[in-house]
């Protein structure tokens, strides 16, 4: 082997050497912008399993965890051998939110289906419309497009954050977007618009040609749906989850709802297989057979919650009134008291950014399993006189 082999370059090595170190991927600009950057994925969470979760909003309900057990172990496991066949899913789907099944779209997660919604419909240069603050991806996904983001912020009011549906109109006449999310709930206000608000939303989009996003992620803990809206505007689409309600976050199943005609151009956008065979199977034996263990999970998980926030309360504490599956607790001058209390009890959002800059966020969960976190709250919060 001669010397140059060994160690050496080539003139022709150090061409390629240099053309490679100037080399810049051609990505679309968008995504070359320094400060659009996604959390690092090989870097794990690290959840104490020791802790209650309540970080997330996952579903935490052990008698629901039970059914999906069941689930789980009454399937096929050669079935994940086996490409997914979507059809039965979206037969049952169609059923259980009452429409007909071309109107639906499945997608990872409802946060799939927001990614979807934005490739159909967004491109450079657009402009969207959703509030501040809200769930992180509306802004990622703006920003993945080359679109502009436009927020409207929550206003404080006496009660908590406010979102004014004349200013969400104002700025759709005004900038004409091509698409308007609205999480409803949202996160993490936990607020609601009515279906008045929305409904205003909605036309105020349609006479500027664009497309409004309700995303109900939360559904059925706030059971009001615009879905009944759908014959009547065109421009609207819905997107829901198993995440939340179901207790299936980490299977990543969610779904669109829209007018087939939109459906059809979400489809256009979708990966070969829109979800696995796991999701699949397992959301419809839930949906046929366990819909009402769905339904009181969601019940007890409201029960936690409010009586949650009820304990709070009587603390002197401030809360919020939180239509989503989480509760707000603001612990004022006891928060280093009540962090340090909690630290070996649970995991929680112990500050959310302004304009609930005071407030710790806790994901719902039932009255048995938030009692430690009440009992650990009261031993350092003094009750009122
Ligand atoms: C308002 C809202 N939308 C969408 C999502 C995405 O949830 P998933 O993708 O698990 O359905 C979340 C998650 O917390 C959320 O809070």
């Amino acid at each position: 082997m001669t010397l140059q082999g060994v160690g050496a370059k080539s003139s022709s090595d150090q061409e390629a050497a240099v053309r490679a170190s100037s080399f810049v991927p051609p990505a679309r600009p968008e995504l070359a912008e320094p400060d659009f950057w996604r959390p690092d994925s090989t870097k794990s969470d690290g959840r104490d399993r020791r802790l209650l979760w309540l970080d997330k909003n996952e579903n935490t309900d052990p008698v629901l965890a039970a059914v999906t057990r069941r689930v789980l172990a009454e399937m096929d496991p050669s079935s994940v051998a086996r490409y997914p066949d979507s059809a039965p899913l979206y037969g049952m789907l169609a059923a259980h939110v009452g429409v007909d099944p071309h109107a639906l779209c499945l997608t990872p997660g409802s946060d799939g289906g927001i990614g979807a919604v934005f490739r159909t419909f967004v491109g450079p240069g657009d402009r969207v419309v959703y509030p501040h603050p809200t769930y992180r991806m509306y802004e990622v996904y703006s920003r993945m497009c080359g679109a502009r983001s436009l927020t409207v912020a929550y206003e404080r009011g006496p009660d908590g954050p406010r979102l004014s549906v004349d200013a969400v109109n104002r700025l759709i006449v005004e900038r004409r977007p091509k698409l308007v999310g609205i999480p409803n709930p949202d996160s993490p206000t936990g607020t609601v618009l009515d279906l008045h608000g929305l409904r205003s939303i909605i036309a105020s989009a349609l006479h500027v040609g664009a497309m409004v996003l309700v995303d109900e992620a939360y559904h059925p803990f706030y059971a009001p749906t615009v879905v009944p809206l759908l014959p009547e505007f065109p421009n609207l689409i819905v997107v829901r989850s198993f995440s939340k309600a179901w207790g299936l976050a980490g299977v990543r199943l969610g779904y669109t709802v829209s007018s087939p005609a939109v459906a059809t151009l979400v489809h256009k956008v979708r990966p070969c297989y829109e979800v696995s065979t796991l999701a699949v199977e397992i959301a419809s034996r839930m949906l046929r057979d366990f819909e009402g263990e769905m339904l009181a999970s969601v019940k007890r998980l409201t029960t936690g919650r409010d009586a949650f926030i009820g304990a709070m309360g009587e603390l002197g504490l401030r809360t919020l009134t939180s239509h989503g599956s989480f509760a707000h607790v603001a612990f004022g001058d006891f928060g280093d008291a009540v962090h340090a209390a909690l630290a070996s009890i649970a995991l929680y959002t112990q500050q959310l950014a302004p304009p609930l800059e005071s407030f710790s966020r806790f994901s719902a969960t039932t009255p048995e399993l938030f009692q430690p976190v009440v009992e650990s709250i009261r031993s350092v919060v003094r009750p009122r006189a």
